[in-house]
């Protein structure tokens, strides 16, 4: 039976919202963290047109139903582009019922910080939980990311906890996302062989390279002429004396530093 066009036009909208990051709540039950909340592919910029192919070319390995495996250096968006992959899973497997509800075909996919995930066992064995049910959810979601495997420091036990679920995963076809500052070679030494084998074979190894977005984005942002001097206020600062709610003198100062605006707040004084 086809949709009727006012429902489709629904669905559309909200796969569009979780594509975009503007869907709270997709955030919310991704675990995507705030300051990734607008991240999307949309919003990574490919500086060659080879990198551009390359995550065209995991995007649709992922939608595929493979897996994807980001190595690079730091801050050169691996997270980046793993939440902006989840996104276009997530609004790919969006559906509408007849009655116009809308539903994930495969169920929700779960974003998680690599030292987090052993945290979240490792307390529910200390407070006496099932440490099965925590270890459940990253065995069942249909997509799970794990973000900076290999950050955590490596023991016998954080090996047995990736090696049970990366196996699980690998025999049951779910799929991941890892994000790692390790390449394959040197996540074998530091974390197992046997995971990096499975996830060589589960899917898709894409590098981010070795610039660090953090930084360069930090640079760029400094070279912009300055939005404040450009209005003609010197030196990019302005200073005052405002009134408080509660009558106090507050001496302000607004400036702007690498191409982000800072209110400062100076002692307030009684009038
Ligand atoms: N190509 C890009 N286009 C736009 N923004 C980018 C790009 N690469 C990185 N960024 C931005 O740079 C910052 C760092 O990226 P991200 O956190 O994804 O790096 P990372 O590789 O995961 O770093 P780490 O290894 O430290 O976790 C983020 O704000 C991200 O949105
Ligand atoms: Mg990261």
């Amino acid at each position: 039976m086809t949709a009727s066009p006012k429902i489709s036009e629904n669905l559309e909208r909200a796969k569009e919202a979780v594509r975009l990051g503007r869907s709270p709540r997709a955030n919310a039950d991704m675990g995507i963290p705030p300051r990734y909340g607008g991240r999307t592919l949309g919003s990574f910029a490919f500086d060659v047109e080879a990198a551009s192919r390359r995550a065209a070319f995991a995007k649709e390995a992922l939608l595929r139903g493979e897996s994807v495996f980001l190595t690079g250096a730091t801050g050169s968006g691996k997270t980046h582009l793993a939440i902006g992959l989840m996104r276009e899973w997530c609004a790919e497997n969006l559906k509408e019922s007849d009655e116009g509800r809308l539903y994930h075909s495969k169920g929700p996919p779960l974003f998680v910080p690599s030292v987090e995930l052993l945290g979240s066992i490792k307390r529910a064995w200390d407070e006496g939980a099932s440490e099965h049910a925590v270890t459940e959810r990253y065995l069942r979601t249909p997509l799970l990311v794990i973000d900076d495997l290999g950050a955590e420091k490596a023991s016998d036990w954080s090996r047995q906890v990736f090696y049970l679920i990366i196996d699980r995963r690998y025999r049951d076809r779910t799929q991941v996302i890892i994000t790692s500052n390790l390449d394959m070679g040197r996540l074998t030494k530091t974390l197992d062989d046997r995971v990096a084998s499975r996830l060589c074979e589960m899917g898709v190894t894409l590098g981010t390279g070795p610039t660090d977005y953090r930084v360069e984005g930090r640079m760029a942002a400094r070279q912009r002429p300055s939005p404040l001097a450009a209005e003609g206020r010197d030196g990019g600062i302005i200073r005052g004396e405002k009134v408080s709610a509660g009558g106090e003198a507050i001496s302000y100062s607004t400036e702007e530093r690498n191409g982000e605006i800072h209110d400062r707040r100076g002692s307030g004084r009684a009038l």
